[in-house]
């Protein structure tokens, strides 16, 4: 039979840990004293039932002297629980076998093994680093004082089933833990059972920060597309009612409603690639493509939007082919977004340059890297590790005046992730930006 749980008060204060580890119901393990006295119990029934047989014993003080000695036995004579203080040793806890510390330190995620008071019978090192507070023979709740987790504790304790709670680490990093309590029972040495708590913290970050960019995401795309409807819903109302017989009007609204209905199509299409790339990210393309003549496509492309912007483009490429194994339209798009990127947020460096190197990558394997560099403001440090991300854009106002979606370097780490390229970015505020995409080159 299972011994009832014993009860405990968890306050935060530390006048409450006394508290805290004297309130154990001391008679609830009657049923194991009882097993454990069994055999002295026959022994002293059976001398007693001779002595009233021989007829030196009445029967009456017999089984009075029985009933005493039944009662001496269930009484707990150690009311005091000894590991509750620090001044005296330890009660040795049968659970704290090596064994079970072993599991407790194999396990692959941070674990605390507790007794029902809550107190840290075994605990495995990546939960020391995750919680140093957490203290061999202390009260868990101490460490942890956050009332989710207490107030888990307690109803395990109190007889519940496991329970999950949320526990947030706020330094060095932001990380969204579940801290998942399960009751356990280990065998005692005298073949009972003890009473614990397995408390394992399992990482939810990734998860958390997949929904918070999926909820992102939504919110963004449709802000972006809600803009653009709005301006054309308002401009065909004041057509159809005030500018419905000024000509002039007309036509300059109808100019804004071509330029915004083009945005909207533009962030449809961008949209479309992007998800059409993240289908595709596990299939490697293997077309061979030559990045020479592909680059100076894209900048015969651009070179309206250069001379539009007072821009020169200078290229140094190689006389020899650069052979990638690729897809064509998804790298002309990688390589319009960069060179475009260039001219509209470097045009005031009046220059861009285009390269392209043979250089060994990290791990030593040959590349080709293609680089672009404008000589224009360049981007404050703190914005470079997002630049990435769908719809983040430095200057949003800027951005949007320049028709852009804030998708377009969302869409080339995409690109290089599918041709396991890497992108590089370096930039220094007042010396332009450069971005560098790196290629790995197929054996020859
Ligand atoms: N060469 C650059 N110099 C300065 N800022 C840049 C440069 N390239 C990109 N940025 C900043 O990074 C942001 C994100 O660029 P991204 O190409 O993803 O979007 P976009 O250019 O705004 O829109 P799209 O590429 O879809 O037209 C830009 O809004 C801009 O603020
Ligand atoms: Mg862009």
């Amino acid at each position: 039979m299972t011994p009832a749980p014993e009860r405990f008060e968890i306050r935060s204060d530390a006048a409450a840990g006394a508290a805290a580890t004297e309130a154990a119901s001391p008679f609830a393990a009657w049923p194991d004293r009882l097993r454990h006295a069994a055999l002295v119990l026959l022994v002293v029934a059976m001398v007693l039932a001779m002595l009233t047989i021989s007829g030196n014993l009445a029967l009456a003080h017999a089984a009075i002297a029985f009933c005493c000695i039944v009662a001496a036995a269930l009484v707990p004579w150690r009311l005091h629980d000894p590991a509750a203080s620090r001044d005296e040793p330890a009660r040795p806890d049968p659970v704290e076998q090596p064994a079970v510390g072993a599991v407790i330190a194999g396990m692959s995620e941070p674990a605390v093994l507790l007794d029902r008071a809550g107190r840290v019978i075994h605990l495995n090192a990546l939960a020391a680093q995750l919680a140093p507070a957490l203290r061999h023979k202390e009260l868990a709740q101490f460490a942890l004082r956050t009332p989710e987790i207490v107030a888990a504790l307690r109803e395990v304790a109190a007889g519940a089933t496991a329970r999950r709670v949320p526990f947030v680490e706020h330094a060095p990093v932001e990380r969204w833990m579940e801290v998942a309590i399960t009751p356990v029972e280990a065998p005692t040495t005298f073949g009972g059972r003890d009473f614990c708590m397995l408390m394992t913290f399992h990482d939810r970050t990734p998860l958390r920060r997949a929904e918070e960019m999926r909820a992102d995401f939504v919110a963004n795309a449709s802000h972006e597309l809600r803009t653009p409807l709005a301006a054309l819903s308002g401009f065909i109302d004041t057509l159809q009612g005030p500018a419905r017989d000024d000509a002039p009007a007309r036509e300059r609204f109808l100019g804004i409603m071509h330029a915004q209905a083009s945005r909207m199509a533009r962030l449809i299409d961008d949209l479309l690639s992007l998800s059409r790339v993240e289908l595709s990210a596990h299939v490697r393309p293997d077309a061979r493509i030559d990045l020479i003549p592909l680059l100076r496509q894209v900048i015969d492309g651009l070179e309206p939007l250069a001379r539009e912007r007072a821009v020169a483009i200078e290229t140094e490429l190689p006389a020899e082919p650069a052979i990638i194994a690729g897809d064509r339209e998804e790298l002309l798009r990688l390589f319009e977004n960069l060179v475009e990127n260039g001219l509209k947020y470097g045009a005031s460096g009046g220059r861009v340059a285009v390269s392209l190197t043979q250089d060994a990558g990290p791990e030593g394997a040959p590349e080709w890297q293609a680089r672009v560099r404008d000589f224009g403001p360049g981007i404050p440090p703190e914005h470079l590790p997002r630049l990435t991300e769908r719809f983040y854009r430095v200057n949003a106002g800027d951005s949007r005046a320049q028709g852009g979606t804030g998708l377009g370097l969302a869409l080339v780490k995409h690109i290089l992730n599918r041709h396991r390229g890497r992108l590089l970015i370096e930039s220094k505020p007042g010396a332009g930006a450069t971005f560098t995409a790196a290629f790995p080159r197929p054996p020859a």
